[in-house]
């Protein structure tokens, strides 16, 4: 089954969409998408910069409403407060350093900023700049402002900028700014109560001080998990390994390198949490020995090494549990699900979440995967290639359903 649609979950919820003038302002064409297949109605105000970039009309027939972009044109006498009176939520995106510097200093010289003085509802801004733009100590400085008053200043994302560099500054992605304005709009609390302690990313086994054996893990999977469930309401410790991701917001997260420190790590947490959630693509095998210095060359051709079995962490934790849901991911290369559902049975888990990582377009590093996801009941739920934050969610909708609300779990209702 892959029940990929849309929910209306924002069905009956007004949106005010500002978009300013950036080259990413192209990008808030599928934000508003997004916001319309979920139900809600948006109104787009469009600053003289973003004009240059994308022409109202795209955003009007989008839209399905006329487009304002100067606070003196059109009909209405006052839309600053007519267009904020009407917005269920105001989403700025994408944000301009300009637009922060002008937000937080209250500086109303066009209908955004004006409009925004008048603002009752939650204001979600996602900028977007060059690198070196975005971490300017005068950025930084508006951005706190901005946070301290109670606005969403989301994180860009890094990736390679207009510019051609790489580095933080790109739009957040379409799903993130959505399910921002979903959190502030409904969030969601089916996770509340609940203590999850989530692995993710690969470890790393040191052969010598400067070389070690690891695996291609970009842990997004692992880290997406940890977000989706404090987004709705849980408590989360992220045990991971080495990842060039910034730590989710909100979440507790713990760094660790080798199988032996995430065993450990898990291991003094495991007792207080209610659900384990074993995104981690731990190493299967580490060196024998670590030398002590550098390995040297000396003219040989080849060297053996001698690997040993890591501590296998989940069916270590899996054993040791009282009322724990434990949850387990099964990466495979061939025979997914037989492979799965052996894992799923040896090490005694609740559910499994099996992926093909050889598949085009999703498994490791990729922002994308396709999943099966077994129950030790039998129950079985399959999804098509979709974003890890969306797969995220389906993992949690399957574990409340088929092991938190199943009688052995822990309950999900207050
Ligand atoms: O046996 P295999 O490594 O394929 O099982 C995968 C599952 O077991 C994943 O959830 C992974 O995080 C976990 N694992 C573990 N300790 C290991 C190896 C894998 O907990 N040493």
């Amino acid at each position: 089954m892959d029940d990929a649609k849309p929910t209306a979950d924002l069905g009956g919820k007004h949106i005010v969409l500002g978009v300013t003038g950036s080259i990413a302002a192209y990008k808030a064409v599928g934000v508003l998408r997004a916001l319309r297949d979920h139900g809600a109605t948006v109104s787009v105000i469009m600053t003289r910069g973003a004009a240059q970039f994308m022409t109202p009309l795209t955003f009007e027939v989008l839209s399905g409403r006329r487009v304002v972009t100067d606070l003196f044109e059109g009909h209405e006498t006052m839309p600053h407060l007519t267009m904020s009176e009407d917005a269920d939520a105001v989403l700025v995106a994408p944000a301009t350093a300009h637009f922060l510097a002008k937000a937080a200093l209250g500086l109303a010289d066009d209908l955004l900023s004006t409009m925004l003085l008048n603002v009752r509802g939650p204001i979600i801004v996602a900028p977007a700049m060059d690198g070196d733009m975005w971490t300017h100590p005068t950025v930084a400085q508006h951005v706190d402002a901005l946070r301290a008053r109670g606005v969403v200043v989301m994180d860009p994302e890094v990736g390679p900028l207009a510019s051609g560099r790489v580095a933080q500054g790109r739009l957040s992605s379409e799903i993130k700014i959505l399910e921002a304005v979903q959190v502030a709009l409904c969030p969601q609390t089916d996770w509340r109560g609940q203590r999850v302690l989530v692995s993710a990313g690969p470890t790393q086994e040191p052969l010598d001080p400067v070389r070690f054996l690891s695996n291609r893990s970009s842990g997004k999977m692992g880290y997406a998990i940890a977000e989706a469930v404090r987004a709705r309401g849980g408590e989360v410790v992220l045990v991971t390994g080495p990842c060039a991701l910034a730590p989710p917001s909100g979440v507790t997260t713990v760094q660790v390198n080798t199988a032996s420190e995430m065993a450990d790590a898990l291991s003094q947490r495991f007792a207080s949490c209610t659900v384990l959630i074993m995104a981690a693509a731990v190493a299967d095998f580490r060196p024998r020995v670590t030398a002590s210095g550098k390995l040297k060359k000396q003219g040989k051709h080849e060297i053996e090494l001698a690997l040993e079995a890591t501590p296998d962490i989940l069916g270590m934790l899996s054993a040791r549990r009282t009322s724990q849901v434990v949850v387990g991911f099964a990466a495979e290369t061939e025979q997914v699900l037989p492979h799965a559902k052996e894992k799923l049975r040896g090490k005694g888990l609740d559910l499994i979440v099996a992926n093909d990582v050889t598949q085009a377009g999703g498994g490791f590093g990729s922002d994308d995967n396709a999943a099966v996801i077994l129950s030790a009941a039998g129950e079985q739920r399959v999804f098509g290639l979709m974003p890890k934050r969306r797969l995220a969610d389906e993992i949690l909708n399957a574990v409340r359903d088929m092991c938190l609300m199943a009688p052995r779990g822990a309950s999900l209702v207050e």
